[in-house]
């Protein structure tokens, strides 16, 4: 067994109990449903129209029940293959479907590498958070995935981003050599010291982006012990993608990717915003260094998937994820701006016209455009009116990732659903 299966079994990541199945359901990006359809299908997947997903990598289980449970409530439906080489977090995982009497789950024990032979698929979405960085070859481990990709499916990734972990790479480095031939629980005793005497000047006690890892015995781990761990800036990223013939759908969530939201300078703005949208991604980047980790959807290459709204898009109903923003929005005073600040403390603020913000306060993941249209008042003119008025609001909350598109779509017949 390599240092990297040992370390899971020894220490499966994240934390977690099934008991703490009956207190709450975890939906992060990018296992939420609404996000998943939005980027991967443009918002379009018809009710019926079974979604076959795998989580390669699924460590104990929170991509695998966010969507084993979305998928389950939700008209599309669809079923969850479970994949990692670790037993100790398969059997936590196992623990919190039981808890929950999922039935839509299966599990398979083994390695990514091998998944065209151990679960064939296809699959019309494949989460691999947090795992392509921990192995030998990313690049094989993502071709391997993308052999069990349906031709329309995508990927949901998440992999280290290298400027948020500044400080991350010392301290592992520190430890190697305070503690060579120590075990692992011996490591991690002394990585408790280690920290609790590191002084100021530390970059690893001034980065303030990576500690909620430091919560338990398994984030102290991950974070600071692990023996294959690799970061990423943002052309490293899209190598990696277009080595298995993909392309990036979009980074979530996107505004922390683009340097309109980022800097101010009117001069460099320009600069900046004349560059191709890769190389904005990267300035931005190098802009924040805020980003410990790049979440992304990846399509293949010639899938030409987009989430454009346009004015025949009536009937689309938008689906609110953690509604932080649109709560910033209905609770700001009307007429004055409203303040968005993400978890790493990077503001956006921006304002919007009365009646744009009670359009906005009606976003539910219930009413359709035209419903909003109908309801926000007669100040927001025609349908044509409204739309031109609400697209950039659109996109700006597609950016902040706090709305996801879906598209009224015909049910699916049986040559469809599988
Ligand atoms: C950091 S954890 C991430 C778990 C989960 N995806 C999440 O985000 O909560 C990495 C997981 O990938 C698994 N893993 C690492 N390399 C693997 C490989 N080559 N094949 C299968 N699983 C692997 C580990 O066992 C571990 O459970």
């Amino acid at each position: 067994m390599d240092k990297v299966h040992q370390q899971y079994e020894a220490y499966p990541y994240p934390q977690r109990d099934p008991r703490e199945e009956a207190e709450r359901l975890l939906v992060m990006s990018p296992s939420h449903l609404p996000e998943v359809i939005h980027h991967v299908f443009g918002g379009r997947r018809p009710r019926g129209r079974r979604l076959r997903v795998l989580v390669a990598g699924g460590g104990t289980g929170d991509s695998t029940i966010a969507l084993a449970v979305q998928l389950s409530q939700d008209p599309i439906g669809g079923d969850v293959t479970y994949l990692d080489m670790s037993e100790a977090s398969r059997a936590i995982c196992e623990g919190r479907a039981r808890a929950r009497g999922l039935r839509n789950l299966r599990f398979v024990t083994g390695r990514i590498e091998d998944v065209p032979a151990l679960c064939p698929g296809p699959y019309d979405y494949i989460d691999c958070c947090g795992v392509l960085h921990h192995l030998e070859c990313p690049e094989r481990g993502l071709g391997a995935l993308v052999e069990v990709l349906a031709p329309d499916g995508g990927l949901g990734i998440m992999v280290y981003g290298e400027t948020g972990r500044t400080g991350v790479y010392h301290v592992q480095d520190l430890l190697r050599r305070l503690t060579p031939e120590d075990t692992l629980a011996g490591k991690v005793e002394a990585a408790h010291r280690l920290l609790a005497d590191l002084p100021e000047t530390n970059l690893f006690r001034r980065n303030t982006l990576v500690k909620a890892d430091l919560a338990d015995d398994a984030g102290l781990v991950d974070l600071l012990l692990h023996p294959r761990d690799i970061a990423y800036r943002v052309p490293e990223v899209r190598r990696l993608v277009a080595s298995a013939g993909l392309r990036i759908a979009s980074f979530t969530p996107s505004w922390l990717y683009e340097p309109r939201f980022l800097l101010k300078d009117p001069e460099l703005l320009a600069r900046a915003s004349a560059r191709p949208p890769e190389e904005q991604a990267a300035i931005a980047e190098l802009v924040t260094c805020a980003l410990h980790k790049h979440t992304f959807y990846a399509v293949r290459r010639e899938n030409p998937v987009a989430t454009r709204l346009t004015a025949a898009d009536r009937n689309a109903v938008l689906m609110p994820f953690f509604d932080q923003v649109l709560n910033e929005i209905r609770s700001a005073p009307p007429g004055t701006p409203v303040s968005h600040r993400d978890r790493g403390g990077l503001s956006l603020t921006f304002s919007l016209s009365p009646p744009l913000a009670r359009a906005a306060g009606l976003i539910d993941g219930q009413r359709s455009l035209a419903q909003i249209h109908a309801e926000a008042g007669a100040e927001l003119g025609s349908w044509e009116g409204f739309f031109d008025a609400f697209l950039p609001l659109y996109e700006l909350l597609v950016a902040v990732g706090a709305v996801h598109l879906r598209h009224a779509v015909p049910v699916a017949d049986r040559g469809q659903a599988s």
